[in-house]
């Protein structure tokens, strides 16, 4: 699958831009804060209904404008599909093919793409908050259901922990907190079994790419941690006395203490958590390794590549890497967007459609 054209308007700091890609390589370079990312975001918002950066839309919106619009038209299985997104505070508006979606799990999912940037070292640094996000976004690209799931669970933890915040606890009170933990394990339990299935997934990939990059017994693998357990079959079978168990001190406390909500993905090499054992070369090489797996496992599930966006990444591997990463981008037909703030010897020109990207003009130069 590959993105065509995109048209952006009052998109970050674009006011009106169209560009057309290649269906190959596709280098976007220029200086700092002219609009690279913003691009990559655009697109990757298009695809996914939601900002790889930022929550809150209003932020997207060109600073003084009120609404933004993009469009685009891309090629899936041979077939031209055109989605569309509009949004004003309150109001937004996601289309394909000119028909509006209800819901974002009608939206999600009809095209691939992968992110890659820097700041993705944070999923293996960071809170398990960004680990659970990166396995979220994952699954909701190959299962939009998930993102109903999680809508749903979100809901019940509201409302469970607005009871519990209430003053007076009378029997009814019980009986109500009953009823949101039963919808918890219904709920929960799927949430966990989707993301230990892409756990699983991602471990099939993840190593042998792991392994090619660092030769001998190194190991990586992903581990779903779930209410600070390994064995996932006997977490769900216990997860209702679980809950039960934690009554009183959630009552007490006046919070909600345990859920897939809390859960994590641990990230081992060797054995031992990459977190404070891997260095920090090794820790990108790592995410090298998930969002490569990302693209196998799309390509698996879709018999088609997602289309890969590099943002500013190329600059931060060593000589070594960074030729890897360009073979794998070469050795097979998938498209490509990369940004960057100057050339790069390794990539020829002939090999590559280049735009220069200045002040929020996108301009192509061969
Ligand atoms: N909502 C917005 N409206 C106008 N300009 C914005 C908005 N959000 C970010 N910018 C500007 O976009 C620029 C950053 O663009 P970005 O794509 O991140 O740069 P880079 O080319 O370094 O990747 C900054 O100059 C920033 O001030
Ligand atoms: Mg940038």
């Amino acid at each position: 699958m590959y993105i065509k054209n995109l048209f952006l308007h009052n998109f970050r700091n674009y006011r009106e831009q169209k560009v057309e890609f290649d269906h190959g390589i596709n280098l976007l370079i220029g200086p700092n804060a002219q609009g690279k990312t913003n691009a990559l975001e655009a697109i990757y918002y298009l695809i996914t209904g939601k900002s790889y950066r930022v929550r809150k839309e209003n932020e997207l919106i060109l600073w003084g404008a009120k609404n933004f619009y993009l469009k685009s038209t891309f090629k899936v299985q041979d077939l031209l599909l055109n989605l569309e997104s509009y949004y004003e505070p309150n109001k937004k508006i996601m289309k394909i093919n000119q028909v509006p979606c209800r819901r974002l799990s009608d939206y999600v999912g009809t095209v691939n793409a992968v992110f890659f940037s820097p700041d993705d070292l944070e999923i293996i640094k960071n809170s398990p908050t960004e680990r659970r996000r990166f396995l979220d976004l994952l699954i909701s690209q190959l299962k939009p259901s998930h993102i109903a799931l999680l809508n749903s669970y979100l809901k019940v933890l509201r409302q469970k922990k607005s009871l519990l915040r209430r003053e007076i606890k009378t029997r009814a009170f019980k009986e109500e907190l009953l009823v949101w933990n039963q919808q918890l394990v219904d709920i929960g339990s799927k949430i966990i079994l989707n993301r230990l299935e892409f756990t699983k997934k991602l471990n099939e990939y993840a190593l042998p790419i792991f392994q090619s990059i660092f030769p001998g017994d190194n190991t990586l693998e992903l581990v779903y941690y779930s209410l600070n357990r390994k064995d996932i079959e006997g977490v769900l079978a216990d997860f209702s006395a679980i809950l039960e168990n934690k009554m009183a001190q959630e009552i007490e406390r006046k919070t909600i203490l345990v859920g897939p909500h809390r859960d994590d993905l641990l990230i081992e090499i060797n054995g031992r958590p990459a977190r404070s054992f891997a260095s920090q070369g090794q820790q990108r090489v790592i995410v090298l390794c998930l969002k490569m797996a990302e693209m196998e496992i799309i390509l698996n599930e879709k018999g088609e590549y997602p289309i890969l966006l590099l943002d500013d990444v190329l600059s931060e591997l060593d000589g070594k890497r960074r030729q890897y990463l360009l073979e794998y981008i070469y050795s097979t037909r998938k498209q490509t967007i990369i940004t960057m703030t100057e050339a790069d010897d390794n990539i020829e020109s002939e090999q590559a459609t280049i735009f220069q990207v200045l002040q929020g003009k996108i301009r192509r130069c061969n």
